[in-house]
């Protein structure tokens, strides 16, 4: 992947103590080493499953499931992918019921993926789906070591694999929580690892993404008051999840109160996808409220030759300018000139990455970087990025009320 920045912030001591601030946080937070794990447990789990099982199931939410969907709807339309995943994600009825008619119970492995182990959405599903498929082998649970999931698990002699140590939910996708689902639908895990730890090799040994990581961050956080709006615009649609991951990542991390001062501080993420959101949310951009970052996602080959037929329309002669492009030609282009018209403007700040195409590697690459960037900006700001005390409130506040109900 490339990332050119079209702003600049003056790499000075800052950027120094952030620098060292990661590499101190490395002895403690988890998920800096999960490039580099040992995954053949995981690999020889994943093909203990039945060759007869044809679908795969989470049941997770948050960061027990977002990550994995990114990647497996990122890669889906263009790669031969071996089983379907679902995600049971909401507590909605209509959803869940839909779902569960989507599925052949019998030929389907459920993933209870629990960072905590108490979750109510996701155990309210799992009871359930336990109360339509009984068979104990039909499911995995994947939660910390310790928790009191892993405890039931093993009292119904249940399978568990467990989360590697410290590593928080959002940035679970590259642990367990997400290899173990995709490696089940044959997604290439190793090479999701290669380009994670591609982008990880790049910022600790000075390569060109330390610079850029850090003058990217820098220029998040000096801004924060100003900028704290960051849009991720992307052209494909099969980058829709990553931005919902995107979402949670970085108002989950960066949304909180600074940890040496009295201040409420965020940065607030958009997702965009291209063109669609160049019909609605661009205005708001291009000439709204000056309180927005940009950064353009764009697949540079989107290994696709469909094209635009050589077709003249009578009175729509001017349209011929459309005639034999093909659609990844025009789509990137519809990209470049937003890109171009935003730069006119004053005080939007932009970057672009580009992703050479579609693969698992690539999108691995993507994930550590994002990943990088939020641990450099909540260190900037002040910010415990690891934990999410608001979360947890509403958690809280839900189980009194669940609970009042049971004492009435
Ligand atoms: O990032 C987080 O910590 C949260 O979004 C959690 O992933 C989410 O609340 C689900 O929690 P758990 O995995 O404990 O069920």
């Amino acid at each position: 992947m490339r990332n050119k920045l079209y702003f600049q912030a003056r790499l000075k001591d800052k950027a120094e103590y952030a620098y060292k601030a990661i590499v101190q946080e490395k002895t403690s937070i988890g998920y800096y080493k999960l490039p580099e794990q040992d995954i053949t447990g995981i690999l020889a789990y994943a093909n203990k499953i039945p060759s007869d099982v044809t679908s795969i199931a989470v049941i997770g939410i948050g960061g027990s499931s977002l990550g994995a969907k990114a990647v497996y709807e990122f890669l889906k339309p263009v790669e031969k992918l071996t089983r379907s995943l679902y995600f049971f994600e909401s507590t909605d009825p209509i959803n869940i019921q839909n779902k569960i008619d989507m599925l052949d119970l019998e030929k389907t492995h459920f993933l209870v993926i629990s960072k905590s182990g108490t979750t109510v959405e996701t155990f309210a599903i799992y009871k359930l789906l336990l109360s339509k498929q009984a068979d104990t082998n039909a499911y995995t649970f994947i939660t910390d070591k310790g928790s009191e999931l892993e405890k039931y698990a093993q009292s119904i002699d249940a399978s568990v694999l467990h989360l590697a140590d410290n590593v928080g939910g959002r940035f679970s996708v590259l642990s367990s929580v997400g290899l173990l689902p995709l490696a089940l639908c044959g997604v290439d895990i190793e090479a999701l690892l290669r380009g994670a730890n591609s982008v990880n090799k790049s910022f600790f040994e000075d390569g060109y993404l330390k610079s850029t990581l850090l003058e990217k961050a820098l220029f998040y956080a000096r801004n924060h008051a100003k900028y704290h709006i960051n849009c991720l615009f992307a052209y494909s649609e099969s980058l829709k999840y990553f931005c919902e991951w995107y979402v949670q990542l970085w108002g989950e991390s960066l949304g909180k109160k600074q940890r040496h001062s009295a201040f409420h501080v965020g940065l607030t993420p958009i997702g965009l996808i291209g063109p669609k959101d160049q019909h609605s949310f661009l205005q708001l951009i291009m000439e709204g409220t000056r309180d927005k970052s940009v950064t353009f996602i764009q697949i540079e080959d989107f290994q696709d030759t469909l094209k635009i037929p050589d077709i003249s329309l009578k009175h729509l002669e001017s349209l011929d300018i459309l005639n034999d492009i093909s659609f990844a030609e025009l789509i990137n282009m519809q990209c470049n000139s937003v890109m171009e018209a935003l730069l006119e403007e004053e005080n939007i700040p932009l970057d672009k990455i580009v992703i050479p195409k579609a693969n698992a590697e690539n999108v691995g690459s993507l994930i550590f970087y994002y990943e990088l960037l939020t641990s450099l900006v909540g260190e900037l700001i002040d910010v415990n990025t690891y934990d999410q005390p608001g979360v947890e409130a509403a958690k809280k506040i839900l189980k009194k009320k669940l609970k009042k109900k049971l004492d009435i």
